[in-house]
């Protein structure tokens, strides 16, 4: 990739996660959780939590932990459970390690585009990234190497998972439209290209077994290697 092009690349992801930086993040659970799933975004909460209660190992990565909100509300049991969070914002990192404090958690700042060097942590055997590969810059075809990123941080049989707004190929409501153009204008979201179809075959570039299940604008994936 051309240097101004890398460079843009950087430039749009730190424009991305800019507003988690901000004071957005103590309204974030009430807005994204309490009300745009329900109304917007047409999938359940619980669903996602479900997701986590049923696929969170004792060994997990939590990539753009945000709040912090999902494997809180999970409620997963901290005995001798090894809990990574990772993000691309110090404010969430700071945010969501004092809420999950009781998981003592290992901290990693990193712009998941970017590979893990050499040597960089211990392996996983579940990684969950939840919302926010429709804040990554553009389409799976290029942030989708992510997957490819995110997979050498996994144990062989470990899983990836979590769910991600699709822009593209569902019924949307007039709010999810409304909400996902404004985002998008602002940077925040980048999902127009995203269908189902495009996120399969990325995850396909990576992992043998994909599951994905769209649940109004929401695809909920799980995939091992
Ligand atoms: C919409 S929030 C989702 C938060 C949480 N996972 C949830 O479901 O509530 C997106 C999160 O991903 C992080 N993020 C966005 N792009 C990233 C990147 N390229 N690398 C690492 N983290 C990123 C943001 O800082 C933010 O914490």
């Amino acid at each position: 990739m051309a240097e101004t092009t890398k460079i843009d690349l950087d430039l749009k992801v730190k424009r991305s996660v800019q507003v988690y930086d901000t004071s957005f993040l103590n309204g974030y659970d009430l807005w994204v959780h309490g009300f745009c799933n329900k109304y917007a975004w047409k999938c359940p909460t619980e669903r996602l939590i479900d997701q986590y209660r049923d696929l969170t190992s004792q060994n997990h990565l939590e990539v753009g932990v945000g709040t912090g909100f999902l494997l809180d509300k999970a409620s997963l049991d901290p005995a001798e459970r090894r809990i990574g969070i990772m993000d691309f914002s110090r404010n969430c990192l700071d945010y969501s390690s004092r809420r999950l404090k009781r998981y003592d958690p290992e901290l990693y700042h990193h712009d998941i585009l970017k590979p893990f060097p050499e040597n960089y942590t211990s392996r996983f055997d579940s990684i969950g990234i939840n919302y926010v590969l429709h804040c990554v810059p553009g389409e799976f075809s290029s942030k989708g190497k992510s997957f490819g990123n995110l997979k050498s941080l996994l144990s062989p049989g470990g899983v990836l998972f979590g769910s991600t707004l699709l822009g593209a190929g569902i019924k949307r409501t007039a709010i999810a439209r409304a909400l996902m153009w404004g985002y998008s204008k602002f940077d925040i979201f980048s999902n127009h290209a995203d269908s189902e179809h495009a996120l399969r075959r990325s995850l396909s570039q990576h992992f043998t077994d994909v599951r994905i299940e769209t649940v109004g604008c929401c695809a909920l994936f799980e995939a091992r290697r």
